[in-house]
């Protein structure tokens, strides 16, 4: 994903976006809205936290900061080809990211590649699920067909969480440590939240 992403060019998301906005079990108002270009250093913080579990899990490796292209895909919007969610907590006046999620679409409109993260701390409380949800909402407006992901096997989470919003699951074809989910794309039986207007993002 890395790679395909850091061929992308980009575009700058218009300041004002849709977003949604719930509480957490504990009181705390989260916000999902599409990444920014100003959103660089936050996205570099979360990263930054992550346990080195967490990482793996989402990185395949440990990198301890995102590369220089890859920050920028995540940073630039066009629902064509890649669009990044981030969820935030606004801590003494500071959006503090505690997950995103991205699409990337290398041969629009037949597929793309998604992946979650949610912060250390804010496992189990429905994030990354509002986070694919809203994904998948948006890449069905956007007119894309598939949507996949990789996976490690030992991925027990994402494994139900990807079971759970009409994914299936199978053997990776080159890595035997990874799976592919997979969903054929259509209105989904969840109701989309304004961030599928996402989808109307002007083209490149
Ligand atoms: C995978 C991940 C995104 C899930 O996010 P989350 O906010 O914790 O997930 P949710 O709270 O929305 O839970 C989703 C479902 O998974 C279940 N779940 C959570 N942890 C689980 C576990 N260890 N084993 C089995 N199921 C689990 C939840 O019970 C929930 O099921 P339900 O909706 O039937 O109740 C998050 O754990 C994460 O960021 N992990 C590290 C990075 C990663 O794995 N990214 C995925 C690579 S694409």
């Amino acid at each position: 994903m890395a790679g395909a992403l850091a061929l992308l060019s980009r575009t700058s998301a218009p300041a004002s976006t849709p977003f949604e906005r719930w509480q957490l079990d504990d009181g705390r108002s989260v916000t999902l809205r599409a990444a920014r270009g100003d959103d660089a250093l936050r996205i570099q913080a979360l990263v930054r936290s992550l346990s080195p579990r967490t990482r793996y899990l989402r990185f395949f490796n440990p990198l301890r900061e995102l590369p220089p292209a890859l920050l920028d895909a995540f940073t630039h919007a066009e629902p064509r080809h890649e669009l990044t969610l981030v969820a935030y907590l606004d801590i003494e006046g500071q959006e503090t990211l505690i997950g995103m999620g991205q699409y990337v679409s290398v041969d629009y409109p037949a597929q793309c590649e998604f992946a979650l993260l949610v912060a250390d701390g804010y496992h189990g409380q429905g994030l990354g699920s509002r986070l694919l949800r809203n994904l998948v909402c948006i890449a069905v407006e956007a007119g894309i067909e598939t949507m996949e992901g990789e996976l490690l096997d030992e991925n027990l989470a994402m494994r139900h969480l990807a079971q759970a919003n009409g994914f299936t699951l199978s053997r990776h074809p080159h890595e035997a440590y990874l799976l592919k989910a997979h969903k054929a794309l259509a209105p989904p039986p969840w109701k989309c939240s304004q961030l599928a207007a996402l989808a109307s993002l002007p083209a490149r």
